[in-house]
C-alpha cells in the first residue's frame, strides 16, 4: 500500500445573514489533518480538522483537493465522492468533537510520490430555508412568556386539548398560533394513555434479538406513522430507551436493546432514522444510566466518566452522532450527585458541545427539577409548567441570559420548521387511521412488520435429543397430538402492561386471537389439541416474567424485580418453577418450555426441560411466530442480547438502599465482558441461539495492521452445513491486547444476519473504523494506542470457543 501525506489549508468563508437573531459566527479553528492512500489514478483518503461553532450554525462544508504550490505541474485531482461531515452539516462524524471527511478522488494521471497536494476544506454558514424559517419565527415572538409556554406542559392551560403529553401554543407574531409540542410514547408502538389501539411490536428487549438492522427500521417507521394517527398528531415519540440492561432485575430491560451498548447504539440508529424518515421527532432516552428502577427519581449514579464515557454514554453518542436524532430525554435520575435535568457537564459540555447535537432536551415526566435546569442545558420541561414558565423571570432576574432562553426556543422551532409542524400538528399518510395503517391500507402494513419481528426475534436456547430418540425434540411432529399449558399459554404477552407503564400498547381486537394456545390450534388443527398432559405427544409449557403493574414478582416501569424471583418466578398463582419441575418429572422427552419476559433468569427447573424456546415479550403475533417455529415452519435464527447469569450471586450488587448507586468500573464491565473479567461461567451466554441447521465459518481474513483513522474490512466465510435454509447472526469482537486499556475485556464491534439456503456459503464483510478500536481516556478523550494490538474474533456468539480468532496491530497515521 502506497501512502502518501498531504497538507490540509482551511479556508473559512465569512458570510453574514439578515435574520439570525443568534450569531453564527465560526468561533475557532484548529487544523491538523490528512491520510490518503491508492495508487494510480483513483485514491481515497480521509480529512480530519476541528471546527468549535456556536451551537445554532448550520454549515455547508465542500472538500477540494489541488497540487501543492512546491509540485504545481502535478496531476489534477477532482474529489469524486466525500462522506462524513462534508455537504450541509448535521452531525458531528469524527471523535472528540473532530469532524472528518472520507473522499475519493481521482487523479488525471497517477501522481508520482514526490507530488504535494492542498486539501481544502471550505466552511461556510448555510442556512437551510427551515433554519431561516426557525430563526425568523423567534425573531417575531411578542415577548418572553409566549416563548416560555412551547418550552413546557400545557397542563391547566387553556386550550384544553393541551393534554399530559402537549406543550403550549405560542404566539408567533406574523407567523400566527405556532402549535405546542405534541408527544407520545413509546418504544415499541403508541402508547395512547387511553386514546386508542395500536400495532404492537415486540417489545424493543425482543427485537434486538433478531439483530436486524433494517427490521428496526421499518418498526421505527412504522410506529412513526401511527403516531401522528393518534389524537393531535403527535409530533415526537418519546423514545427509543438506550439505558443498558446492566442487571436482569431493571424494571424496565424489556423496554431497551439489551446489554451490549454497541448492538444498542446500532439498533437505536436506525430505529431513529426510520421514526425521523416519517418526520417525525425521535427522543433516545433516557440520559443518563436511568438503568433501574429503585428510587428511580431521587438514586444517584455514581461512575466515573470513562466507564460513563464507553459504556453508558456510547449507545447516545452513536445515535447524535451516526443518526442525528432530533430529541433527547433527560433521566430522572442523579447522575454523580446531579439530577440529569439539571446536569450542565451531561446536557452542555457532553451532548451539545462535543456531540453537536442540534435538536431539543425534554426532561422525563414530572422529574423534580429546579430553575437550575434552564442554564443547565435542558429545554423543555414535561409535563408541567410549574418551573419552565418562570424562566422569564429568570432573565428579569439577571439569572440566565436572553440568549439561553432564545436557544432553547429555536432548537423547539428548528425541529418544527424540519417536520414541517409549525402551525399544524402532523398528519397520517393518506389520512389513514392507525387501525388502517395496522390492517394493510394503501401499501402500508404494519401488522406484516409486526409478524416479520416476532419470528425473527424468538431464540431457541435448547434442542436436546430426548432419550432413546434419534433426534432433537424440535421441530415438533405435526401429525401428533399437543397440550399447550401454564400460566401464560393463552393470554397475548404485554411488556408493561399497566396503567402507569409508558410503554404499554393496547393491541386491536383482531390481534387478540394470537395466544399461543389459539395460534397453535390454527396451526395444528383443533383435533392435534388436548388439555390432558398425561396423554399429549408434546407439552408446551409458557412461563415466564410477569411485566404487569401491581404484581410483586413482576417487572415493570416503576419496579424492578425483587431478588428472590430470578429465576422463572411465582407470579402469584404458582411457582413456576416448581410447575415446570412437576411436569419435567414424568415427561421430560416431550416436553418444550418457552420462556416468556423481558429480562434474563437465573438457572432452574426450566433448563433441564431438552428443549426451551425464549420468546420474550413478542408483540401482536407472538402466537403464531412460536407455532411455525414448534413446527418447523420458520426456522428459529435470533440470538440473546443479554446475559443469562447461572444464579444471582453471579451478580454485581444491585441493592442501593442508601440512593447511591456505585457503578463498575471501566475494565470490569457489566453483562458479558463482566462474565469474561471475573472468570465466571454464565448459564447462556450473550449472542447465543440455536436454530434448526448449522453453520461453519472459515476464512477469516484480517490485515495485520492497519493505519489509525484507516477504514478496514475483515472478512469470513460462512456456510449453512446443514439441511435447512437458515439464517446465522455472526458477531465480531474486539480486545485489546497491549497496551492495558482501562475497557472491558471484549467488545462487540460487528455483526450481520446472513441468510443461507442449505449448502449454501457466503462472504462476510465487517468495515471497521476508528472509535471501534478507540477506547476513551481522561486526558485525550477517545484514542486508539498507537501500536496497540487487538485480538479480533469472529463467532457465533460472545463466548464461543470455535471462534475464529486473528491479531491486528494498529499504526500511527503520521
Ligand atoms: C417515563 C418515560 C416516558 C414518560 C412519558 C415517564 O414516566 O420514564 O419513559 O416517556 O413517562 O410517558
Amino acid at each position: 500500500m502506497i501512502r502518501k501525506a498531504i497538507g490540509v489549508l482551511m479556508i473559512l468563508t465569512a458570510a453574514s445573514f439578515a435574520l439570525p437573531v443568534i450569531p453564527t459566527t465560526l468561533d475557532s479553528v484548529k487544523v491538523p489533518a490528512k491520510i490518503i492512500k491508492g495508487s494510480g489514478v483513483n485514491w481515497t483518503g480521509k480529512v480530519t480538522y476541528y471546527l468549535s461553532v456556536g451551537d445554532n450554525d448550520s454549515l455547508q462544508i465542500v472538500l477540494s483537493i489541488a497540487p501543492a504550490s512546491t509540485t504545481p505541474t502535478a496531476p489534477t485531482c477532482t474529489v469524486t465522492k466525500t462522506s462524513g461531515d462534508a455537504g450541509i452539516y448535521p452531525m458531528i462524524t469524527g471523535l472528540n468533537g473532530k469532524r472528518e471527511i472520507f473522499f475519493e478522488c481521482t487523479f488525471a494521471s497517477a501522481p508520482a510520490a514526490s507530488d504535494q497536494y492542498v486539501a481544502t476544506v471550505t466552511v461556510t454558514p448555510n442556512m437551510s430555508a427551515n433554519e431561516q424559517l426557525a430563526r425568523s419565527v423567534l425573531a417575531a415572538i411578542p415577548n418572553n412568556t409566549e416563548k416560555a409556554k412551547i418550552l413546557c406542559g400545557g397542563n391547566g392551560v387553556a386550550p384544553a386539548q393541551h393534554d399530559a403529553f402537549c406543550t403550549g401554543d405560542m404566539n408567533g407574531g406574523t407567523y400566527g398560533t405556532v402549535v405546542g409540542l405534541s408527544t407520545c410514547d413509546g418504544p415499541h408502538g403508541i402508547n395512547g394513555w387511553g386514546w386508542g389501539q395500536a400495532t404492537m411490536f415486540p417489545c424493543n428487549g425482543t427485537t434486538a434479538n433478531a439483530w436486524d438492522t433494517a427490521l428496526t427500521y421499518q418498526i421505527g417507521q412504522a410506529i412513526a406513522q401511527e403516531a401522528k394517527g393518534l389524537w393531535q398528531g403527535r409530533f415526537q415519540l418519546l423514545g427509543p430507551m438506550l439505558n443498558l440492561v446492566r442487571d436482569p432485575r431493571g424494571g424496565r430491560d424489556y423496554e431497551t436493546f439489551g446489554e451490549d451498548p454497541y448492538l444498542m447504539g446500532k439498533l437505536a440508529s436506525v430505529d431513529i432514522r426510520g421514526i425521523q424518515s416519517e418526520k417525525i421527532v425521535a427522543t433516545p432516552k433516557h440520559f443518563l444510566c436511568n438503568d433501574q428502577e429503585r428510587d428511580r427519581t431521587q438514586a444517584s449514579m455514581n461512575i466515573d466518566t470513562v466507564t460513563m464515557r464507553q459504556t453508558y454514554a456510547y449507545p447516545f453518542e452513536m445515535t447524535i452522532r451516526e443518526a442525528g436524532a432530533w430529541g433527547l430525554m433527560a433521566a430522572y435520575n442523579k447522575v454523580n450527585g446531579v439530577l440529569c435535568t439539571e446536569n450542565s457537564f451531561l446536557l452542555n459540555t457532553i451532548l451539545k458541545k462535543e456531540w453537536g447535537f442540534r435538536g431539543l432536551t425534554i426532561s422525563d415526566w414530572s422529574t423534580m427539577m429546579t430553575v437550575a435546569a434552564g442554564n443547565a442545558g435542558l429545554d423543555v420541561q414535561m409535563p408541567e409548567n410549574t418551573v419552565y414558565s418562570k424562566l422569564p423571570a429568570e432573565i428579569t432576574g439577571g439569572r440566565m441570559t436572553q440568549d439561553v432562553l432564545d436557544e432553547k426556543v429555536l432548537r423547539v422551532l428548528r425541529a418544527k420548521a424540519w417536520a414541517g409542524c409549525m402551525t399544524t400538528y402532523p398528519k397520517t399518510i393518506g389520512g389513514y387511521t392507525i387501525q388502517q395503517l395496522h390492517d394493510g391500507a394503501g401499501g402500508i402494513n404494519h401488522q406484516l412488520i409486526a409478524d416479520t419481528a416476532a419470528h425473527r426475534s424468538i431464540v431457541l436456547l435448547k434442542n436436546d435429543i430426548p432419550a432413546g430418540a434419534a433426534k432433537p425434540i424440535l421441530p415438533i411432529d405435526r401429525t401428533k397430538t399437543v397440550a399447550v399449558v401454564g400460566p401464560y399459554a393463552n393470554i397475548l404477552r404485554v411488556g408493561g402492561n399497566g396503567q402507569y407503564t409508558s410503554s404499554k400498547v393496547k393491541p386491536f381486537e383482531s390481534e387478540l386471537v394470537n395466544t399461543p394456545l389459539q395460534a397453535i390450534t390454527r396451526k395444528l388443527g383443533a383435533a392435534k389439541i388436548t388439555t390432558d398432559i398425561n396423554a399429549a405427544d408434546y407439552i408446551v409449557v409458557v412461563v415466564g416474567i410477569a411485566s404487569d403493574e401491581g404484581t410483586t414478582s413482576a417487572a415493570y416501569e416503576g419496579q424492578d424485580r425483587p431478588d428472590a424471583t430470578l429465576s422463572i418466578p411465582d407470579n402469584g398463582a404458582q411457582d413456576q418453577n416448581v410447575y415446570v419441575q412437576g411436569i419435567l418429572a414424568t415427561k421430560k422427552d416431550r416436553t418444550i418450555v418457552v420462556l416468556t419476559g423481558g429480562a434474563a433468569v437465573t438457572s432452574g427447573a426450566w433448563y433441564t426441560a431438552n428443549a426451551v424456546i425464549y420468546a420474550g415479550y413478542g408483540g401482536e403475533k407472538q402466537g403464531i411466530a412460536l407455532a411455525d417455529i414448534l413446527v418447523g415452519d420458520y426456522n428459529p435464527c435470533g440470538k440473546l442480547t443479554i446475559t443469562f447469569p447461572v444464579n444471582q450471586t453471579d451478580l454485581p450488587t444491585f441493592t442501593n438502599a442508601d440512593q447511591y448507586v456505585p457503578y463498575e468500573k471501566a475494565n470490569e464491565g457489566r453483562g458479558y465482558p463482566y462474565y469474561l473479567f471475573a472468570k465466571k461461567a454464565p448459564l447462556i451466554p450473550f449472542g447465543f441461539g440455536l436454530s434448526y441447521t448449522t453453520f461453519t465459518y472459515s476464512a477469516l481474513n484480517v490485515p495485520s495492521t492497519a493505519y489509525i483513522g484507516d477504514k478496514l474490512q475483515v472478512t469470513v466465510n460462512v456456510t449453512n452445513s446443514g439441511a435447512t435454509d437458515g439464517v446465522e447472526i455472526v458477531q465480531l469482537y474486539i480486545s485489546q491486547k497491549t497496551p492495558v486499556a482501562n475497557r472491558p475485556v471484549k467488545q462487540l464491534r460487528g455483526f450481520a444476519r446472513v441468510p443461507l439456503k442449505a449448502g449454501q456459503s457466503a462472504p462476510v464483510t465487517f468495515n471497521l473504523k476508528e472509535w471501534d478500536f478507540a477506547h476513551w481516556t481522561l486526558a485525550s478523550g477517545w484514542i486508539v494506542d498507537p501500536n496497540s494490538t487487538y485480538e479480533i474474533s469472529v463467532g457465533k456468539n460472545s463466548m464461543d470457543n470455535a471462534a475464529l480468532t486473528s491479531t491486528i496491530t494498529m499504526l500511527p497515521a503520521d
